[in-house]
């Protein structure tokens, strides 16, 4: 298909900033399959606190999957949210499978969210000039997942 979409930023910035969308788009959505494995998997003393503190995880990822998804159609640019485009692109660290105990799941999410968070502020650099409004929404982002990277230390500090 064409373009139906019009962008408002010229060629180039719009490929600075669709590309760091649909990366943001792809590191989110694993982190919400991510959070929501951990949910079902995690056992041990700590159990509800950090079964619950996933779901809160998880609706992030999936609020802010949904924004940085809609920011890219906003500039003209189709988000690619497949699984199969998720697996090939993601940077997360993944988890592993199977009952995993709280404080594992713990030290999982907390590497999971430094690895996005250091994706994030690189794509939060490269669209400073390509589109300051992409990058306030990447900056939020960061700002939130920030949060939670402290909270998820927290646990186990
Ligand atoms: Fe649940």
């Amino acid at each position: 298909m064409s373009n139906p979409i019009t962008s408002t930023l010229d060629n180039d910035q719009q490929k600075i900033v669709g590309d760091a969308l649909q990366a943001t788009v792809v590191d989110l959505i694993d982190l919400s399959l991510i959070a929501k494995q951990a949910h079902w998997n995690v056992i041990g003393q700590n159990f509800r606190s950090v079964h619950l503190a996933l779901d809160e995880l998880v609706a992030a990822a999936r609020d802010f999957t949904d924004e940085a998804a809609e920011r890219a159609t906003a500039i003209g640019v189709s988000p690619d949210g497949r699984a199969a485009t998720v697996a090939r692109d993601s940077g997360t660290k993944g988890i592993g499978d199977g009952w995993t105990k709280d404080s594992e799941i713990i030290a999982s999410i907390v590497g999971n969210l430094a690895a996005l968070i250091d994706r994030l502020r690189n794509r939060i650099t490269s669209t400073e000039k390509a589109d300051p409004v992409t990058q306030d929404l990447l900056i939020s982002i960061t700002a939130r997942l920030e949060q939670l990277h402290w909270m998820w230390q927290a646990q186990i500090a």
